[in-house]
């Protein structure tokens, strides 16, 4: 298919802006829909403060989706002056291959000018097949700072690394640090996270720290 034709079958839609597919905004590209407590307490706390999520639609089928916010209302405890924090990205299989990867970023970039740079996480020796660190770097971004940990309750021996990533806008862009205590809480915004922190696990933190 030529670039021009993909392009006219291709719209970036941002679903915090629009009625038009809402369920989207409380659930995955796949899996189980299930609206709950945390997910919908994030979204109300986070929209008002530059929390966007958007879709990208090829051919009538969602395919793609980025979802972003400022560090103050991100996933992660990223810390840093006007950075933007990309708290997810995914194309589905089926649809690799025609940059739309790329192109999700680069209506992130797009639609947020102002900003100093983008940061996210990345993991390498995960058993999940999420957040691989080849493929931040694939979509741009670079590693700043690394720790190594094991999941509390999954996978107890398995020792894996999350990366800081960073894309900086400017060469002066002052890079963003992060709160290593905070991370090893994980994350409860989406069920589907590879460092989701289930509601029911009670302790505060579902990672440790190790020193390798
Ligand atoms: C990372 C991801 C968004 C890239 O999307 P995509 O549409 O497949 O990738 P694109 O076509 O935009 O390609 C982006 C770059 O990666 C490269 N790339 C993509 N797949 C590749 C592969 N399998 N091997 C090598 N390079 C690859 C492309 O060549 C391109 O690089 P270039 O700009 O230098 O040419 C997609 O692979 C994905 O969703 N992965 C899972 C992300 C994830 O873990 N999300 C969290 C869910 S909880």
């Amino acid at each position: 298919m030529t670039d021009i034709k993909l392009a006219s079958q291709t719209k970036i839609i941002d679903i915090t802006e629009t009625r038009e597919y809402g369920k989207y905004l409380y659930r995955c590209l796949a899996g189980p829909f299930r609206r709950y407590k945390k997910r919908v307490e994030y979204l109300k706390r986070t929209i008002r403060k530059g929390f966007h999520k958007k879709l990208l639609i090829f051919n009538g089928q969602i395919v793609g989706q980025i979802e972003y916010a400022p560090t103050e209302a991100a996933y992660y405890p990223i810390i840093g002056d006007n950075v933007m924090v990309m708290n997810c990205i995914w194309v589905l299989r089926k649809a690799k291959g025609h940059s739309f990867g790329k192109q999700l970023l680069e209506d992130m970039i797009k639609s947020e000018k102002d900003t100093a740079g983008f940061a996210t996480i990345a993991l390498q020796n995960h058993w999940s097949p999420w957040f691989k660190k080849w493929q931040m770097e694939k979509l741009g971004f670079k590693p700043l700072s690394v720790i190594d940990v094991v999941h509390k309750t999954k996978h107890k021996e398995q020792v894996f690394s999350i990366y800081l990533m960073w894309m900086p806008t400017s060469k002066r862009a002052k890079p963003p640090t992060w709160n290593q205590q905070e991370l090893l809480e994980g994350t409860t915004f989406c069920t589907a996270h590879p460092l989701y922190h289930p509601q029911t696990y009670e302790q505060q933190r579902i990672l440790s720290r190790v020193n390798v």
